[in-house]
């Protein structure tokens, strides 16, 4: 008999309850991305839909998909980056995890240098360039290591689960312009699925 797969739902059940335990930051990743791990490598538990890029629409070329929103913050979606489909560099002001379902996806991380006293301008340094591959986590964690910069340089759709601490609708985030230092903000306003 071949082994039940791990679904959408436990994993929603799981991440529910590690974070209704409060756990601390090393707990709350450690398992976290476990969980995440086992999800992703079953890209079917994703329904295909969310797994492909909108289509139509002002960013046809990309897919963020609400999966599920609890009253705790915890918020699932599925984002998905069509060919050549990118992110200027930006942060999330709540902790997260991203994991790749399938094809690839180039990160750039970017360290902020800078003392955080000005609301208007961030001195950013690159920290790191890397291809995230299907199966691999990665870590947002909160004004240390999350300021990030998103390119598919490859000639097919990305699919990735995002999990974020709070609903990221209508939080003020910020983008950053690496060259000028400018820092513009903007914030979710809504999933392409609801
Ligand atoms: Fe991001």
């Amino acid at each position: 008999m071949a082994a039940v797969k791990y679904s959408l739902d436990e994993f929603i059940s799981d991440m529910t309850s590690l974070v209704e335990a409060l756990p601390n930051q090393a707990k709350l990743f450690g398992k976290g991305s476990s969980h995440l791990q086992r999800l992703i490598q079953n890209p079917d538990a994703i329904p295909e839909e969310y797994r492909m890029p909108t289509g139509s629409g002002p960013r046809a070329n990309h897919g963020s998909y609400l999966l599920h929103q609890a009253p705790s913050g915890l918020s699932i979606t599925a984002v998905v980056w069509g060919p050549g489909d990118f992110a200027l560099p930006h942060d999330h002001g709540t902790w997260g995890m991203i994991g790749v379902v399938g094809n690839s996806l180039m990160e750039t991380r970017y360290r902020r240098m800078d003392d955080r006293s000005q609301d208007d301008f961030a001195l950013l340094e690159e920290d790191r360039v890397g291809e995230v591959r299907p199966g691999e986590v990665t870590l947002l964690i909160p004004n240390i290591d999350e300021i990030h910069q998103m390119n598919n340089l490859t000639d097919k759709p990305t699919p990735e689960i995002h999990v974020y601490g709070l609903d990221l609708r209508g939080w003020d985030r910020r983008q950053y312009n690496p060259e000028t230092g400018k820092i513009s903000h903007f914030s979710t306003t809504k999933w392409d699925n609801c």
